[in-house]
């Protein structure tokens, strides 16, 4: 299905903020980190030198306390996932990696300027959130822009610190999690909930 406004409305997430319905001509799946990192770069931060797969941030949920952990980028691997045409190109992605045994960091999402405003991003959350689910980890957190916060609630992140400028480029930005319990895991894996 090619999306147009008329039909746009057909895959709008549905009240219950599960995960809409993606047009059968696309498909999320893993991609590779040089894929990812060029479609970073080229959608999402245009002109940054240094584009890192990996993250050195860190944010405790119980302390709200954020950090700096630079033995992350040789302790860690970053896996990119994406919601990707019939010609394999990149409609939407977001990427994600472990922090450490409870938390796991998750950054970048992009979705191509016509395929906005369906809640199409949540498939690829839910992608990530399943890895993170599968490597162990209970929380998954962000830091999302502003005008980015709704569409990673829509995925079932929630606020967990203000909003604010210091030290973010495309700010404000705040800190946002997902705790991964039981029926977190139950919604992303596609299983019934009672
Ligand atoms: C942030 C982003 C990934 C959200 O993706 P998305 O799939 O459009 O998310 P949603 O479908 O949940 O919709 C997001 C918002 O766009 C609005 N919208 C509706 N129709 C739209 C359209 N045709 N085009 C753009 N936005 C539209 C939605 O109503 C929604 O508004 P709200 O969040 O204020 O409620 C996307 O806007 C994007 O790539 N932005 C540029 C990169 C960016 O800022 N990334 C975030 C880094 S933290």
């Amino acid at each position: 299905m090619v999306v147009t406004s008329e039909n746009k409305s057909e895959i709008w997430l549905d009240a219950e903020g599960e995960c809409p319905e993606i047009p059968p001509d696309l498909v999320v799946k893993q991609i590779n980190e040089a894929d990812g990192l060029a479609a970073w770069k080229a959608h999402l931060w245009p002109g940054r030198e240094k584009i890192r797969a990996v993250s050195s941030m860190t944010w405790n949920h119980e302390t709200k306390e954020a950090g700096i952990d630079t033995s992350l980028y040789a302790r860690v691997q970053a896996k990119f996932f994406a919601l990707c045409d019939r010609q394999n190109e990149i409609v939407a992605v977001a990427a994600g990696h472990p922090v450490d045994s409870t938390y796991y960091r998750t950054r970048g999402i992009w979705v191509s300027e016509n395929y906005r405003g369906l809640g199409l991003i949540t498939s690829v959350l839910w992608a990530v959130l399943r890895d993170a689910a599968d490597q162990g980890s209970y929380i998954v957190w962000t830091l999302p822009r502003k005008q980015a916060l709704n569409a990673y609630e829509r995925a079932g992140f929630r606020q967990d610190s203000e909003f604010f400028d210091e030290g973010v480029l495309y700010g404000p930005n705040c800190y946002a999690i997902c705790k991964l319990d039981t029926q977190m895991i139950a919604r992303i894996r596609g299983e019934i909930v009672d």
